[in-house]
């Protein structure tokens, strides 16, 4: 088998041969943003939200945006691997400083990374198990930043607990999953907490919200209150490469009536269609 070709810094070479130096910030200080793109029969999905997001994270970090759409396209393009579902992981790091420092560098080319991953079909037709914790990250989730301990921390306790995602709870209200947005059916409304620097504006999360107005869903953007999601009718974990998670055991208790519920199934297939259009 051929070995995979990533993107770095203007070439496309073997995985093996892809090389950061150790003094690269991303390395150091996780000082980088990224973006997860997925792409389905070769057309990258909402190619043009994706990449506004990259450019709002870049501001927020102080980095220039290195392209524009059609030279990105024209860069990512070439990564795409056989199959019907894939993504591009894309990192843009503060570059190579001179020495170990916390201050920007003065003179610093950033490090562009890409390479392309097929999306490994994830099982939940079923429904997956959840759990809640403290959300114990920073006040910048907006950004979607390489420095990502305590996601991935959250993330594994839960894992350690059987269950696929953790819900976050911050003074008593849900922001996201530690790796995911999302959304409770509560009294036959879709609900999901609004934007704020507290999550991530998830890609899907729009996309979702588009869906729902197009199909003349009931959705809310408001808060939801722990005691509210426990007692939520229905349970969703939403991203780019898991598409729409049901949750049916949040904290060991069944959500709803313990099955995948049906305005998930609406929602599905309205998602499944959409995807078909676009691609
Ligand atoms: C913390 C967090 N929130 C939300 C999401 C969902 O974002 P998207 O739908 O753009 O993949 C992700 C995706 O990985 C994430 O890491």
């Amino acid at each position: 088998m051929t070995e995979k070709k990533v993107y770095l810094n203007g070439e496309y070479l073997p995985l093996s041969e892809a090389k950061i130096s150790v003094l690269d910030r991303g390395f150091l200080f996780g000082d980088g943003v990224y973006e997860v793109i997925p792409a389905y029969s070769g057309r990258l999905f909402c190619l043009e939200a994706h990449l506004q997001r990259l450019s709002n994270s870049l501001n927020a970090i102080r980095l220039s945006v290195p392209f524009d759409t059609a030279q990105w396209l024209d860069i990512l393009q070439p990564l795409l691997i056989e199959g019907d579902a894939q993504y591009i992981y894309l990192q843009i790091t503060r570059g190579v400083a001179g020495k170990r420092d916390h201050a920007f560098p003065e003179q610093c080319e950033a490090t562009v990374f890409a390479m392309c991953s097929a999306i490994a079909p994830f099982e939940h037709q079923q429904g997956v198990k959840a759990i809640t914790l403290d959300d114990v990250r920073w006040q910048l989730c907006n950004i979607k930043a390489t420095t990502l301990l305590g996601n991935i921390l959250l993330r594994q306790q839960a894992i350690d607990s059987g269950c696929v995602e953790a819900i976050l709870i911050k003074d008593g209200y849900a922001t996201e999953g530690a790796a995911s947005n999302v959304f409770a059916v509560i009294d036959n409304v879709l609900v999901t907490p609004p934007l704020s620097n507290e999550i991530l504006p998830g890609i899907t999360r729009d996309v979702i919200i588009d869906l729902a107005q197009t199909n003349g869903l009931s959705l809310r953007e408001q808060a939801i209150s722990l005691e509210t999601l426990q007692s939520a009718s229905e349970i969703w974990l939403t991203s780019s490469t898991r598409e729409i998670l049901p949750v049916i055991t949040l904290d060991n208790k069944p959500v709803g009536n313990g099955q995948v519920g049906e305005v998930w199934q609406t929602m599905q297939q309205f998602f499944q269609d959409y995807k078909r259009v676009v691609s």
